[in-house]
């Protein structure tokens, strides 16, 4: 396993999310433990991304609970189909939200997060959990962040 992240500051969004797959795959390596993979993702992601808050939220029977995440503290539960978080597990889609004010039913967990973006987590095809990412900008995240976390949460997918 690799015990660092390193990417140039100069680098382009697109680029860093290229340079932290690489460096993501070997971090995480042959470990197959849910929760110490998604720890290892939100702090890898938080070295290279100025975000508020990145996280996952874990389906827990018919709720969202709280899971390894980097930031301030959170909401622990929430209800399908509630929040972007619970929208975007009812949906089955990924959500991008450029100002959390204009999406109805927005949780707040912090007054600072002003957009979001959401990700299903797959087993198979069944949603394990989500991944929340907030940054304290609106319109903070674009369709750059949402391709290039695709792309690091297919590498935590393939060890679920
Ligand atoms: N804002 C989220 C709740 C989770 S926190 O942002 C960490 C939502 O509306 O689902």
């Amino acid at each position: 396993m690799s015990e660092t992240i390193d990417i140039p500051v100069s680098s382009s969004k697109a680029e860093k999310y290229s340079s932290l797959a690489v460096q993501l795959e070997a971090l995480l390596g042959d470990e197959v433990d849910e929760v110490a993979n998604m720890s290892n993702f939100c702090s890898a992601v938080q070295m290279v991304f100025d975000l508020h808050w990145v996280g996952f939220y874990r389906v827990q029977k018919d709720e969202l609970v709280l899971g390894p995440f980097q930031g301030p503290v959170a909401c622990t539960r929430i209800q399908k189909g509630k929040g972007v978080c619970g929208s975007a597990w009812a949906n089955e889609e990924t959500l991008l939200v450029a100002d959390v004010e204009q999406f109805p039913g927005h949780i707040a967990c912090s007054a600072l997060s002003r957009s979001e973006l959401v990700l299903p987590i797959r087993k198979g095809s069944q949603i394990v959990a989500v991944l929340d990412i907030d940054s304290e900008q609106v319109n903070g995240l674009d369709e750059i962040d949402v391709r290039g976390m695709e792309g690091l949460v297919n590498i935590l997918e393939k060890r679920l």
